[in-house]
């Protein structure tokens, strides 16, 4: 039976390297706050006018197509995964595909819009692609550049200390070696709790949303005419065109859907916690990852962190840790590895691989 693996991989973060100290020196917040919270001790920022979400994603896509042993030109299909595209439309993927000068028509780009769950959820769609014969050479990236979003005041210090820019990218490819490949993957979503991590302005939903909740919130138009809803000067005024987020609503969600989703991976495939050779989790919050290895049971040795160095960078986190783990010497032929994520949504998601 055909499978996916990945054949190549590679990650890019901006040499700008952001310190807790530094994010003091323009809002109410300190180092200690930020370690003891998240663990995080500095971020990465693309340089101003520089770089773009998808030139992130390109520099991280020609490592891995490098590493692939393919040239640009035999990539057959690109899916994008960000929250923090270059323009409302349109997405990244066709962007990249200019970026890297391939040139083919033949190539297809998708681009998707699952925050931090989308390079495990863009894993299972390259995944699909490869098992049917569809395509040959997948080029997926998961990039973020969310430095140009930023509140950088004290009002958005929950928000804003946490994130961080960087791309990775990895080629899937077909194998029929036994054995060897994507197991499995696990998507889930609910869209219940969908304004409790969002990004809510600009958009088109002209307040609809709250009204259907049945609550007071202010989104954005006080008196606002078609042609100006999309963004209100209001929204501008008021500080309404950043991301927000109930860090502690999340924080519970996610420490429940991480193990849950892991373990339904194990479990299909009859493997247990301890088959694990390292899990890759999402990097949103040290505190989750330690949570969910200790309830996993799993040793220091079996998960891989590095948001210490990055913060949270969304769709790249998880691509750029595996990657960072296989340039480790951690990600050998024949080990079992598991990604997870959760984020924005909500919407998480597992997947599982024999490498
Ligand atoms: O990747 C997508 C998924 N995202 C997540 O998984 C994030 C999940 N949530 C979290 O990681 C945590 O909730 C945060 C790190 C966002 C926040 O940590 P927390 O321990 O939940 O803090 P909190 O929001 O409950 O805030 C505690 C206090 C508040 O002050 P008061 O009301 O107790 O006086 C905040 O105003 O900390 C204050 N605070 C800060 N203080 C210094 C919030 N942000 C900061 C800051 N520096 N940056």
């Amino acid at each position: 039976m055909l499978r996916s693996k990945i054949g190549g991989i590679g990650y890019y973060v901006p040499d700008w390297v952001v310190t807790n100290d530094d994010l003091t020196k323009v809002m109410d917040t300190t180092d200690e706050w930020i370690q003891e919270r998240t663990g995080i001790q500095e971020r990465r920022y693309a340089p101003k006018f520089q770089e773009t979400t998808s030139t992130l994603g390109a520099k991280a896509a020609a490592i891995a197509i490098e590493r692939a042993g393919i040239r640009k030109e035999d990539v057959d299909f690109i899916i994008f995964a960000t929250l923090s595209p270059d323009y409302y439309f349109p997405g990244c993927g066709v962007l990249v595909q200019r970026e890297l000068g391939i040139t083919s028509t033949e190539v297809g780009a998708l681009d998707i819009r699952n925050q931090c769950s989308g390079f495990v959820y863009g894993l299972s769609i390259a995944d699909q692609f490869v098992r049917t014969g569809m395509y040959k050479n997948v080029l997926l990236i998961g990039a973020e550049l969310h430095s140009m979003g930023l509140d950088f005041t004290t009002r958005g210090r929950n928000v804003t200390v946490i994130f961080g820019d960087g791309a990775g990218a990895v080629v899937v490819q077909p194998t029929e070696k036994e054995g060897q490949g994507v197991l499995t993957t696990k998507l889930h979503s609910d869209g219940t709790y969908a304004e409790k991590l969002a990004f809510i302005n600009p958009g088109c939903h002209g307040g609809y949303h709250s009204k259907k909740m049945g609550e007071e919130v202010d989104f954005g138009y006080p008196d606002a005419e078609y042609g100006e809803m999309f963004l209100t000067q209001h929204m501008i005024d008021n500080g309404m065109t950043y991301p927000n987020m109930e860090g502690q609503f999340v924080f519970k969600m996610a420490v429940q859907k991480f193990p849950e989703v892991i373990m339904e991976a194990l479990n299909e495939t009859g493997n247990s916690p301890a088959d694990i050779d390292l899990l890759v989790p999402h990097q949103a919050n040290l505190r989750i990852s330690q949570f969910v290895q200790k309830r996993l049971r799993l040793r220091d040795d079996q998960v891989w962190n590095n948001i210490q160095k990055y913060g949270n960078t969304t769709a790249g986190s998880v691509p750029i840790a595996l990657c960072e783990a296989w340039e480790a010497g951690k990600v050998k032929e024949g080990d079992l590895i598991c990604l997870a994520a959760f984020g924005s949504g909500f919407t998480w998601a597992s997947a599982l691989l024999r490498w």
